[in-house]
């Protein structure tokens, strides 16, 4: 079955060829990260009109880069929810033209739930179930993963996504956006152990909370610069990323000891992170990640979630709409 797979939620525009949910047959991604970056932060308004811009020829790539025709594609999968509303609508309603003049199938996808896909991609023996953890610029949650559509979320962030924070933390250090990369960089030539921040407490045990250690953060420059104390940003990206990572690993180790899985598998742009990638993998239980060209935002993911809830009976029809919020 070939899939045509459409993202649009944050700042990608993105359309694959998916053939029967783990081959990827072509995976083409428009970033808008040079003309946001000049802002400090996605602008939601800028990514709609890019990626109307944009759409029809990223489409048509994927197309020729996969070396099938209009006519060879089965079904459509799209990411509807959540994301911000004006760019998941340029990706819906484009999906909803494709299947109305193709005649084809429509498939509403949830965006975690492909970034929970992506290790498919990579991992061909990789199936449910198991613990899954998604760290990305809008997410940070734990789900048990009882089937290819069937999850349980055990833990979720109360505040700030854990990439959010990399990414306010990183504008406070004077980086460049997205924060995470180069809070990652500046930290290899640091002393992680030279800033104490604050490993926040959360009522439910997996739950997590970003804010304050943000918070910490901040002050932490601020009373520096009124005190015209110079800082050691290298060793402040090492204690900030050592002290995220160490959050997350924890509780995700936890929870797969507590719950009792021995399959781990980690994804969301965050998922890049070497240290983080490190720290889970040290517990030495069986342990996941996508590619690089996998964490971030890319249509390839949906295209193979679309696949499991196309065999699940999962399919939309012209009603379907855009939904910025909806958990999971
Ligand atoms: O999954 P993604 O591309 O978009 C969302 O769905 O949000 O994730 C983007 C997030 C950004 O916050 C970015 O700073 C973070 O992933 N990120 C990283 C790294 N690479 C990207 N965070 C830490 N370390 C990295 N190497
Ligand atoms: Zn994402």
């Amino acid at each position: 079955m070939l899939i045509l797979a459409i993202e649009s939620s944050c700042d990608e525009t993105s359309c694959a060829v998916v053939e029967d949910g783990r081959n990827v047959l072509s995976n083409i991604t428009a970033t808008q990260l040079d003309e946001h970056s000049l802002y400090g932060g996605v602008v939601p308004e800028l990514a709609s009109r890019l990626h109307c811009e944009c759409i029809s020829s990223v489409c048509e790539s994927a197309l020729s880069a996969a070396g099938v025709g209009k006519k060879d594609i089965d079904a459509i999968a799209v990411t509807f929810a959540p994301g911000l509303v004006g760019a998941l609508l340029v990706g819906v309603n484009f999906a909803k033209g494709f299947a109305l003049g193709a005649n084809k199938p429509l498939i509403p996808v949830h965006h975690i739930k492909g970034h929970i896909a992506s290790n498919y991609i990579a991992h061909k023996s990789l199936s449910p179930p198991y613990l899954a953890m998604v760290v990305s610029g809008g997410h940070t949650q734990i789900m048990k993963v009882d089937d290819y559509t069937r999850f349980t979320t055990i833990g979720r962030t109360i505040d700030d996504a854990a990439g959010e924070a990399f990414d306010k933390a990183a504008r406070a250090m004077g980086l460049a956006y997205p924060g995470g990369i180069h809070i990652e960089k500046a930290a290899l030539n640091g002393d992680s152990k030279k800033y104490k921040l604050p490993f926040p407490k959360t009522a439910n045990k997996y739950d997590f909370s970003f804010s304050g250690l943000k918070t910490a953060t901040l002050n932490l420059i601020h009373n520096a610069k009124q005190k015209k104390v110079e800082l050691d940003i290298p060793s402040l990206a090492a204690s900030f990323q050592h002290t995220v990572c160490e959050i997350l690993s924890e509780k995700f180790v936890n929870a797969a000891r507590e719950h009792g899985y021995k399959t781990l598998a980690l994804s969301g742009g965050v998922a890049a992170n070497s240290l983080l990638r490190e720290k889970i993998a040290a517990h030495g239980l069986e342990f996941y990640y996508p590619p690089l060209s996998l964490c971030g935002d890319n249509a390839a993911m949906i295209g193979c979630q679309g696949y499991y809830e196309y065999l699940n009976g999962t399919v939309g029809d012209m009603t379907l709409n855009a939904v910025a919020n909806q958990q999971l």
